[in-house]
């Protein structure tokens, strides 16, 4: 607790320089777009955009509007992206209770890496969050650094699922490269044990949409029923086998195909 809260100051003192906006963490406050032509044109606030693209109404979009970049880092480092996955988590933990489970080491939990276990966000304020303008080597260099925090009612969720006999299986779009550094990420924030790490080959090209069905197709092949999918992303959680239900954490800070 005390080091996410520690972690807030920084990023809030670090958003500062890249946002232009106080360092105080403050609640949720819509603010009126004034620069996107769709949120101008409809007079629509920030929170109209978020929720767009929360419910997949929005898609294929690429950086959070000019005048919502604001809004999206105070929503990123204040407490309502806390509170809301805490909420998404609360559900899916009372789901995963009512399951009857076939208890055969076959029933499976697929969570996402990348803003579904672990935060990237002192990545994102540091090189511009929601710019829309994704660096593969910034990014890459800052996944093999192996620091990037454990979202922590993820863990909640995550050790919940494994003390009721779920396994986890992580599948990421981060490379094969990655796969070392991936690892002693995820142990040195919590996440100790897992049934599969699965990481996209350099030939596996395509969506993240496609590539994850597929993955996921070759678990049910082998005998593995996903009872929960959680993801950040819509790509995690449809297309092909996606589990008897899934979940979908905030994200307004980009959009993966
Ligand atoms: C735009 O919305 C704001 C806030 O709801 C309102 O005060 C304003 O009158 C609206 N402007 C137009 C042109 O509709
Ligand atoms: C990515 O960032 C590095 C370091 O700042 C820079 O040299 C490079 O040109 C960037 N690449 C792209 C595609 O923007
Ligand atoms: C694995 O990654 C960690 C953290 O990035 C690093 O310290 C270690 O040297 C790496 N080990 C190998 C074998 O690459
Ligand atoms: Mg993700």
């Amino acid at each position: 607790m005390g080091r996410v809260a520690l972690l807030l100051f920084l990023f809030a003192v670090t958003v500062e320089l890249s946002l232009g906006i106080s360092h105080e963490i403050h609640p949720l406050r819509p603010r009126l777009g004034s620069g996107a032509a769709n949120l101008q044109v409809l007079n629509l606030s920030c929170l109209s955009w978020r929720f767009g693209v929360e419910t997949n109404n929005i898609i294929g979009w690429y950086g959070v509007p000019q005048t919502c970049k604001s809004y999206v880092g105070h929503y990123m480092l204040g407490t309502q992206y806390r509170e809301d996955s805490r909420l998404v988590v609360y559900e899916a933990i009372a789901y995963a209770e009512s399951l009857k489970l076939v208890g055969d080491g076959k029933d499976v939990w697929v969570f996402d890496i990348d803003e579904t276990t672990l935060s990237n966000l002192p990545y994102y304020v540091d090189n511009g969050l929601g710019t829309g303008k994704y660096n593969a080597t910034l990014f890459n260099s800052w996944v093999l650094q192996a620091k990037a925090p454990a979202l922590p009612e993820s863990l909640k969720l995550y050790k919940k699922l494994l003390s009721l006999g779920i396994k986890v299986v992580f599948l990421t779009g981060r490379g094969g490269s990655q796969r070392n550094a991936t690892v002693t990420n995820l142990k040195k924030e919590g996440f100790l044990t897992w049934e599969k790490l699965i990481l996209r080959g350099s030939s596996e090209t395509g969506t993240a949409l496609v590539y994850k069905s597929n993955k996921r197709k070759m678990l049910e092949q082998n005998g593995y029923r996903i009872v929960g999918n959680i993801g950040d992303q819509w790509s995690d959680i449809l297309g092909t086998n996606t589990g008897h239900r899934t979940f979908k954490l905030p994200d307004p800070m980009y959009y993966v195909a």
